[in-house]
């Protein structure tokens, strides 16, 4: 019998996306090929996000959308893993007839057997969340369009809280992932040409492996990553601030191959909010945090999260989110309206009583700051030298090649002798709020 094709598509954060690359990689043990077309497809798989609620009507919609594929084709299974799998559950196959399959983070290694009951003609479900699960031991299938860069999972799920998130409620305990399997799995990516990796967590700075005498911390783990090869950068993501040590950022400024961008979200700049939000920092430690990057690593960029009319959250608590940017002078920030998730501390305990329209008109208030802000960080590279990482030709023009400096912001610059996975020196002449514009010297 020929193998059967699947087609994955993923939403939500990179985490997502290497889980995507680890179902693949499970399917291919059980006679699954991946195909980039969905109509050659005999089951598609949505890798889904809760994070906010226009992020499930995201995927609701798309849900909708593959009716048509299923009028088409009867054969084809429809599935939804991922982060709304586990929210939902059962509700899913109920609310979507189409969905044939339903199965949370922590039980892809079930899929061939819950694949095989959607063949006799039944539904397969398995939200069962895990607290050992890392799979460690699985070699993720490449999906990634420029060779460059990827992204390894060092831990899985979250221990915090945080009153407004469904993370640690859809992805459950924090667990952290054996070092030699991560060793392992970075150093092949260098030797298949890979020149870039992040490492990835929701809070890496509680990373910790305790088998054997001496607990591997993530200080550690970096190091040894860092250690793979000087032409092969190191980013991770997300660091919390209320664990990110100054021995992690002495070792940020001694490795050249350590990328020099922090993303550190902060999410209100309100000791206030930031209590009702259970971040367990205030503006102060906030603050010091910086200071310290500054400190330590001059020449990191910062970047980070922000959320917009929290439950309770007054205008002068907003006053002190855009006073905190303003001080940080972000390099770049993803900045959200807050949306209320069932099941959480703040939906069950605090009440989502900032009106729309002011949720709206904060939100872009801290979207205009935010882009003076981008602007000004890219002017000041202009007329500098960076060393780029070259990931591919450009989208708006063949002639142009884009890269990454190591402080993570995106070059264009016009295309000579030099291809994706190279290092280039370039001259920074201009720029948007988004991109660095030069030329190679
Ligand atoms: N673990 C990371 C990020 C997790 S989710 C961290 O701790 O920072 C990414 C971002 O989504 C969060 O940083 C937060 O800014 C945003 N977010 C999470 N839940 C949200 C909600 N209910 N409404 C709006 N934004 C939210
Ligand atoms: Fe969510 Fe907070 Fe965990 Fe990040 S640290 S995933 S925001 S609970
Ligand atoms: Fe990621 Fe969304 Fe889940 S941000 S962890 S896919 S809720």
């Amino acid at each position: 019998m020929p193998n059967r094709k699947l087609y994955i598509e993923t939403y939500g954060c990179q985490m997502n996306v290497v889980d995507s690359e680890v179902v693949a990689a499970i399917l291919l043990q059980h006679h699954y090929d991946v195909t980039e077309d969905i109509n050659e497809a005999d089951l598609v798989l949505v890798n889904t996000c809760s994070i906010r609620d226009n992020a499930e009507q995201r995927v609701r919609a798309r849900i909708r959308d593959l009716r048509k594929l299923k009028e088409q084709k009867e054969q084809v299974s429809i599935g939804v893993i991922g982060c709304m799998a586990e929210r939902l559950k059962e509700k899913l196959l109920e609310d979507e007839s189409i969905v044939d399959l339903v199965v949370g983070p922590d039980a892809y290694r079930d899929l061939p057997a819950l694949l095989e009951e959607v063949e006799s003609g039944e539904k397969g479900i398995n939200t069962i969340l895990s607290l050992e699960e890392t799979y460690g031991d699985i070699r993720p299938v490449r999906m990634d369009r420029n060779h460059v860069t990827s992204f390894v999972a060092i831990m899985r799920g979250c221990n915090n809280f945080c009153a407004y998130c469904v993370v640690p409620g859809t992805r459950g305990r924090e667990r952290s992932r054996d070092p030699e399997t991560i060793l392992r799995e970075a150093s092949e990516l260098f030797l298949n040409g890979y020149r870039e990796v992040t490492l990835l967590g929701q809070n890496v700075n509680s990373y910790i492996w305790k088998k054997g005498d001496h607990p591997v911390r993530f200080e550690k783990l970096l190091e040894m990553v860092a250690g793979i090869d000087p032409a092969f950068r190191v980013r991770f993501a997300t660091s919390h601030p209320k664990d990110l040590s100054d021995e992690l950022l002495r070792l940020i400024a001694q490795y050249p191959n350590l990328c020099k961008s922090i993303h550190l979200p902060v999410q209100s700049g309100s000791s206030s909010v930031l209590e009702r939000m259970n971040r367990r920092y205030t503006r102060e430690h906030y603050m010091d945090r910086i200071s310290a990057i500054r400190k330590i690593v001059p020449a990191a960029t910062i970047s980070t999260d922000i959320i917009a009319g929290f439950c309770g959250e007054t205008e002068e608590e907003h006053q002190q989110t855009l006073s905190l940017m303003e001080w940080v002078a972000y390099d770049f920030a993803y900045m959200f309206k807050y949306s209320e998730r069932p099941g959480t501390y703040a939906s069950e305990k605090l009440k989502d009583d900032v009106p729309e329209p002011v949720k709206t008109r904060r939100l872009n208030e801290i979207i205009e700051l935010q882009s003076r802000l981008s602007l000004k960080s890219k002017q000041q590279d202009v007329g500098r030298k960076f060393e780029v990482l070259v990931e591919g030709t450009s989208k708006k023009s063949q002639e142009q090649l884009y890269g990454r400096t190591s402080q993570n912001k995106v070059v264009v610059f016009p295309k000579k002798n030099v291809k994706p996975g190279d290092y280039v020196e370039v001259k920074v002449s201009d720029c948007t709020s988004a991109t660095l514009i030069g030329r190679q010297v």
